[in-house]
Parts: C-alpha cells; structure tokens; sequence
C-alpha cells in the first residue's frame, strides 16, 4: 500500500504530480472555459460576494495564504485568511456577500468546522475545499470543491497542500471569469500553465539526490530558517512546520521583506538558511530584492540554501546551494517550490532515526477544538 516507498510520506510526495491533475480534471469545457457545476451556489450570489475569508489550519491555512496572492490579482476581491480557531472568536466581519472558504484535507478538524459553523450562522456563503468526500465540513458548508488527492494517510501534510492550492486557485479563476474583470480572459491561459505543473514536479522529483544529501548532512542542526515573499512567504512558513512536526527541529518562516526589521539578528556564522526565489519576471522586481536578502546574510555567516528557477543565475555567487525547480509563471511557483522542502524534511527525519509518517504528538485529523 506504500507504493514501494518505505514511508507514507515518501508515496505521497510521489503522488503529487496525480494529485494535481486529477485536481484539474474536469473543470474546463470545450471552448476552455471554467465550470463548477459542483459548487452548487447561484452565479448570481457568487457576483455578489464582495469579500473573501478563507478559514483553516496548518498546511490547509498556509495553501489559503498562496491563494491570496493569486485571487486578489486574479479576480480583484478582497482576501483575508484567517487560522480557524482565531476567526471564531474574533467578532469576525461577515455578512451575506462574504464567501468564508475553507479548507481541510480531513474535513473534520474542529477548529475549522466551528468556524465554518460559525460563518454559516451570520449569513455568510459557505465553500469547502476538501479532499475527503462526505465528511463533516463539506456537509455544513453550502458548497464543496473537492481536491482529488487521494487518502493522505502521513500525518505531515504533502500531496493535500498541492491540491489545495489548485482548488483554490480554480476558485479564483472562476470568480475572475464570473466578474468579468480585466482577468477574465487571462484565466484560460492560467489553466493551460497549471495543466504543466504535473509534468514538472514529475520532473523535480527526479533532481532530489542534493537535497536528500543535504538532509542527512545536517541531521545534528538545531535551528533551520526560511525565507520567501509574496507567494513564496507562506511557502516558506510550510517549510519551517515540515521540519518542526517530522524532525523535531525549531524552524522558522520570514517574509523575506521583513528581514532587516528583526529577523537578520539571529544569522551568525553556519546559520542555515533556506530562501524561495521568486521567478525572473515576478512583477515590481521582488527576484533582485531577494537576491540581495541572500546577498545579506550571506555576508553575515548563512548557509544560504538556495531554490531558484532554472536559468536564474544571479543567486549563484550567493548560494551556498542552489537547488534547481522548472520554470514557471510567478503565481504558480509555490505547487514546485515546496517539493524540496518537503523532501528535505523527510530525509531529515528520517535520518534522525524518527518516524515520519506519525510524528510524536500529532494526530493526522484534530476532532477537538
Ligand atoms: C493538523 C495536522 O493537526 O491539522 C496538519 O497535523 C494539518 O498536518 C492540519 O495541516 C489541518 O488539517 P485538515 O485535515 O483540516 O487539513
């Protein structure tokens, strides 16, 4: 049932490529445009809708995070994400033209249940994205939008967090063609991208021998930060709890951007860091910015472990490694980006001797609040 792989994990970091297209699967007509006869909420609600608050958890949070970036550019609608269990009680703003979507590989996690419980009774429009069909959360909620991952049985999030991602980006390019906005037209060809992205995780995952040497290397650090921006910050958050929850290492995740407010104090000499790339062409010249962040601590001791699009060449007199994705638009980045970090902490775990598929004090689906 593992796949000939000696881990859970392992098998659904290789699933990852199938989770995505069979997330895709099926939402276009023949002209190419989007169609989410599931979603089951009127056109003319979901034209109404003026504000956007998704609601989740962990690794289903960090997806809503990437998923801002994408939507609000996309469909021009407001996206706030919120932790489920920070929503509930925070004497949220919602009313009837707010979409509350939330995601949950389980659909079961209370925290985001109670929030969704919540949204529904202030009149909110409820969306679920879900990997598992006929859970408790897409009941509740006035919509569904399933990933089509498949079981995700490692208790570390993986295949899910991709699926979430393209789930809610077809969201997002639904309401962009809903709306009619100046993106109206682009979501076609956004699809068309992601319909690559399969093909070149497939590929990543052959380049992963460096990053398996990496981990078995640094078994003994105690201390591994990472930093991203825009897209790559949440990407950089989901690194840093890869590590914490598999080997037990504290690990942090910085907006790159936020780097000489606080965080550059902590880099001394060996300091590992990792640092998202944002492709070439990411708008308002965010790669030269972040190149110089590498530029900085590197100056300052780092290890800079470096992951950059292929062709970008200005990182390497700065990267103490430099571990190579495909190419791909800006906004699509992070369904590739994330692979390497999710391998790292594997092999990381795994060479500490510790089990990856239940981590201690973790459960797979969290039914208290
Ligand atoms: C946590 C799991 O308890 O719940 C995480 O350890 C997961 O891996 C989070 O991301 C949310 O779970 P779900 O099922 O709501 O996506």
């Amino acid at each position: 049932e593992k796949g000939g792989y000696d881990t859970f994990m392992e098998k659904e970091i290789h699933d990852q490529p199938q989770a995505v297209a069979d997330t895709l699967l099926g939402r276009t007509d023949e002209s190419g445009a989007l169609v989410l006869d599931e979603l089951r909420i009127s056109e003319e609600q979901l034209r109404a809708v003026d504000k956007i608050i998704v609601v989740a958890c962990g690794t289903a949070a960090y997806a809503g995070m990437v998923a801002k970036y994408a939507i609000e550019h996309w469909a021009r609608l407001p996206v706030e994400v919120a932790l489920a269990h920070e929503f509930r009680y925070a004497d949220p703003v919602v009313d009837e033209r707010t979409l509350v979507v939330s995601i949950s590989q389980s659909g079961e996690t209370m925290d985001t249940l109670m929030a969704v419980k919540h949204a529904n009774e202030m009149g909110a429009l409820t969306v679920s994205i879900c990997n598992t069909h006929g859970s408790t959360i897409p009941r509740e909620s006035d919509a569904v939008l399933y990933t089509h991952a498949g079981p995700e049985i490692a208790v570390a999030s993986t295949k899910a967090f991709l699926a979430q991602i393209t789930a809610a980006y077809i969201l997002g390019l639904y309401l962009a063609q809903l709306r009619g906005g100046s993106y109206a037209e682009g979501a076609q060809a956004v699809m068309r991208d992601l319909h690559e992205i399969p093909g070149k995780i497939e590929e990543l995952l052959t380049r992963m021998d460096r990053v398996v040497e990496m981990a078995n290397f640094m078994a003994d650090t105690r201390s591994v930060l990472f930093l991203g921006r825009n897209v790559g910050f949440p990407v950089a958050m989901e690194g840093a709890l890869k590590l914490k929850e598999l080997a037990y290492i504290h690990a942090e995740g910085f907006a790159a951007g936020e780097l000489k407010h606080g965080p550059i104090a902590l880099i001394d000499a060996g300091q590992p860091v990792f640092v998202i790339v944002p492709a070439p062409d990411t708008p308002h010249e965010l790669h030269k910015k972040v190149v110089s962040n590498i530029q900085e601590i590197r100056a300052r001791g780092a290890r800079t472990l470096v992951i950059a699009h292929d062709g970008d060449e200005d990182v390497v007199p700065f990267a103490s490694e430099v571990i190579r994705i495909p190419q791909c638009p800006p906004l699509l980045a992070p369904l590739l980006a994330v692979v390497p970090l999710q391998v790292f902490a594997l092999h990381l775990s795994t060479a500490k001797g510790l089990d990856v598929d239940q981590p201690r004090n973790l459960a797979k689906s969290v039914t208290v609040e």
